[in-house]
């Protein structure tokens, strides 16, 4: 995309038309991301087939989640059937800490530095279950792979790891490559919450030993709230059972003519982890971006993400009063830098003043800029900086 400056200039006026007004310069995709017209066009039409709900047919609803289904597959390598749609992240991290079969004995690696949905319900599920939740400090601004690894090798007690794929507040991004197969080879599973990592990075987990991948698309996705996924490894799926039931976890509500026959056998797939009705308008928003992304191509956006932080990441070498808390090596960051200035306030009054969106996160300006943003916004920013 970046080799390619009339592509992106065609998308951002199609996609972005406020960008192109020059309205602001969004680098805030780690606290939100913008919805694409072509999102937005999506949720119009069906907010009028909501608001007079005659207008709605059989395809407004079942065939939207299908659609999600197949295409949070396609974006992971996943297949449909291993993709649970949910509402946040959050979700997904609760369904591995109460599915996995974890009791007492067993430990749970996480690390600090987490974000809160990615602790808060692995402490939950602890005390309700009886395992071990055990945080392992940080090595820097990033988790500590080496200790990780370590536990794993030395005590046969540790039976899941939980980790988010990119720290929200340093960028740094863990090696799930190294540590899902240390993970795979002691037979321990492998939690990862991925929201602040996929879009600006591409994940198949046909190649990838992972486990859970939880996902809220409201951020890098560019879709609405409330819309996001989980994936469930194939094989996991029919040895775990759902933590919460509704209607739409079993596979025999999809005949509305029998509800009253009560058959409670789960829907074989990941659907088991859906239990009720879904916010079908925010899933068809997220239908739209997900498809945007896939036609730009995901590994098309990654490396023009790496182009604009690397960027970023040059200019602190010349910048003095800021520390990058970001790892620099490429295969260490996704799309946030983040960058602890001597003068916190103060910079982020000049971004601010620059209609730069972005945000400040333990004690350091976090800029996330994506797929749609240029090189010259990049510079506008840096400039702000000063
Ligand atoms: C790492 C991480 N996980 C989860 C979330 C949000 O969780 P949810 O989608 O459940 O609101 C955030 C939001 O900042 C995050 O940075």
């Amino acid at each position: 995309m970046t080799d390619n400056v009339a592509e992106l200039s065609a998308l951002r006026a199609r996609e972005f038309p406020w960008e192109v007004r020059g309205d602001a310069i969004h680098f805030d995709h780690a606290s939100v991301g913008p919805l694409p017209q072509c999102a937005r066009d999506a949720l119009d039409a069906y907010g009028l087939k909501r608001a007079e709900p005659h207008r709605l047919g059989m395809d407004d609803f079942f065939p939207v989640l299908d659609r999600a289904r197949s295409l949070a597959g396609q974006l992971i390598g996943a297949s449909a059937g291993e993709i649970a749609l949910t509402t946040n992240t959050s979700w997904g991290v609760n369904l591995a800490a109460y599915t996995l079969p974890l009791g007492p004995g067993d430990i749970v690696l996480g690390s600090r530095g987490e974000f809160p949905a990615n602790v808060y319900p692995w402490m939950a599920a602890a005390k309700a279950r009886g395992f071990t939740f055990e945080m392992l400090p940080l090595a820097g601004t990033a988790a500590d792979e080496e200790l990780i690894l370590r536990r794993i090798a030395e005590d046969e007690r540790v039976k899941c790891v939980a980790l988010s794929w990119v720290s929200f507040w340093s960028g740094a991004r863990i090696d799930l490559a190294r540590i899902g197969a240390a993970c795979r080879a002691a037979e321990v599973w492998f939690a990862v919450d991925a929201i602040q990592g996929l879009g600006p990075l591409t994940l198949d987990v046909r190649t990838m030993p992972v486990d859970f991948v939880s996902c809220g698309a409201q951020k890098w996705l560019c879709s609405p709230w409330g819309s996001g996924f989980v994936y469930v490894r194939g094989e996991l799926i029919p040895q775990l059972e759902p933590p919460a039931a509704g209607w739409l976890a079993q596979a025999s509500s999809g005949d509305f003519g029998r509800f009253l026959d009560y058959d409670p056998a789960w829907h074989t797939d990941a659907r088991k982890f859906e239990v009720g009705t879904i916010p079908y308008q925010d899933i068809v928003g997220m239908n739209e971006s997900l498809a945007l992304f896939l036609r730009l191509g995901p590994k098309q956006i990654e490396s023009h993400v790496r182009a604009l932080t690397t960027r970023i990441i040059e200019w602190t070498h010349k910048r003095r009063g800021v520390k990058l808390l970001t790892p620099e090596a490429a295969a260490s960051r996704a799309g946030i830098v983040a960058l602890a200035t001597n003068d916190l306030d103060g910079d982020s009054k000049k971004l601010r003043a620059a209609k730069v969106t972005h945000s400040v996160r333990e004690g350091a300006i976090r800029l996330s800029p994506h797929f749609h943003n240029t090189m010259e916004e990049v510079e506008v920013v840096l400039g702000a900086l000063g």
